[in-house]
């Protein structure tokens, strides 16, 4: 497939030249987008890929037998093909579509943590975790007597793997639910070691790699992690799709989620069968265009290599920091070896809302807010950051446009 890709090694004007969005002005300057965690960019070939579906190819899928039926549930079943390579996963069946990571996430924890997690059992997941791989849990705990447990994180930002083992101890965890990469903190977790601590002590591993799909290579068979999970739309690709991996076999052993047509085989009022794995997931007419489009985003981050993507990060988290850090009264929030495109971070005697909005006024797009993560906040002693996030279309020169835009903001309120 052409993904409209034309560069190797990185070239981030090329890539930038991708993205239509970020040709804009904003209040009559350069858009300098740094809010990529929040929701990424679409390059035009995803644009392209979805508008052709829609034009040319589009029914629904796995009811019609007719050619353009055919075409949709190729192209949609081929999504799952993409997905599976993205993450190496052993072959598309163990791609189930959701409509974003929370989704899948409340999947696992509504049909593993009730149709096979038993009360009295526990999940663990960690101090740095999204609401997303929070909130699923507590009505888990909640509705089926599983205990929830807290991995502290150190004061880098990073899970203390001592703490974690401890918590597991008792053999009683029959999850452990951790972030691949915070939102907030750029952490990436070390997903072997988790996996493999995880599995020492009789629990399952599930990773949420919402953010970090975007940054690194996954390959949930090297890891031997258990769940994975991502979103679409910040991979490039469409809102409205995301991905839980799993293995073939928890997924058979998984009762469904949601009920309706496509996730049975008979159904009758006495009773119905579930279609085979993964279908009897996908409850209803699934997000077809957009499985089209993250086909494509995939496709399109594949040809851009994962190392030059990776490499390209490092430099513009290096020079990030090493520009913020030199800022009188600014605070960075997380020091983990291993880190990520996100930087977050707050100004003495400023608010966060305050610093991004005058950030915007400048064309500076950056996130501020607890960004669903408040249990961290606590942690961090703080209600909220201020967060830069970078993307594949992130420049060097936008993040010199950043620091210099904090300088105006002290400046306003000094
Ligand atoms: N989870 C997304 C973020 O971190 C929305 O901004």
């Amino acid at each position: 497939m052409s993904v409209g890709v034309s560069v190797r090694p990185f070239d981030v004007a090329r890539v930038r030249a991708d993205f239509p969005i970020l040709a804009q002005k904003i209040y009559g300057r350069d858009l300098v987008f740094l809010d990529s965690a929040a929701s990424a960019q679409k390059p035009r070939a995803v644009i392209a890929a979805m508008t052709e579906a829609m034009e040319r190819q589009y029914a629904n899928v796995h009811r019609g037998i007719y050619w353009l039926s055919e075409r949709a549930t190729e192209a949609y079943e081929n999504a799952r093909d993409a997905a599976a390579r993205l993450l190496k996963a052993y072959d598309r069946s163990e791609i189930v579509f959701t409509r974003n990571s929370t989704e899948a996430i409340n999947l696992v924890a509504h049909s593993y943590g009730r149709g096979v997690l038993r009360p009295g059992q526990a999940v663990v997941i960690s101090e740095m975790e999204h609401h997303a791989n929070i909130v699923p849990w507590q009505m888990l705990r909640d509705a089926h007597g599983i205990d929830l447990r807290v991995a502290p994180i150190t004061d880098s930002g990073e899970i203390d793997l001592v703490s974690l083992a401890r918590l597991l101890e008792d053999g009683r965890v029959g999850l452990v639910a951790l972030t691949h990469m915070s939102n907030v903190l750029g952490t990436c977790t070390p997903a072997r070691r988790l996996a493999a601590l995880a599995h020492a002590h009789g629990a399952k591993l599930l990773l949420d790699g919402s953010q970090a799909i975007v940054h690194r290579i996954v390959d949930v068979q090297e890891i031997d992690c258990d769940f994975y999970v991502f979103t679409g739309h910040k991979l490039y690709g469409p809102t409205g799709i995301g991905v839980l991996w799993a293995r073939h076999e928890l997924l058979e052993q998984m009762p469904p989620f949601l009920g309706g047509g496509d996730m049975i085989s008979s159904v009758s009022f006495a009773r119905s069968e579930w279609a085979a794995v993964p279908h009897k997931f996908e409850a209803g007419t699934p997000p077809i265009v957009e499985a089209i489009g993250l086909a494509t985003a995939i496709a399109y981050v594949e040809a851009l290599g994962y190392e030059a993507i990776a490499a390209h990060e490092t430099t513009l988290v290096d020079h990030a920091l090493s520009r913020l850090s030199s800022i009188p009264g600014l605070r960075i929030f997380g020091h983990a070896q291993d880190r990520g495109g996100v930087v977050s971070f707050a100004l003495e005697g400023a608010h966060s809302h305050d610093i991004a909005t005058l950030l915007d006024r400048q064309g500076i797009a950056v996130r501020a807010g607890h960004h669903c993560a408040e249990p961290l906040m606590q942690r961090l002693g703080v209600e909220s950051t201020a967060r830069a996030s970078f993307g594949l279309y992130t420049t060097k020169d936008e993040i010199d446009a950043l620091a210099e835009g904090i300088d105006r903001v002290r400046e306003f309120f000094a």
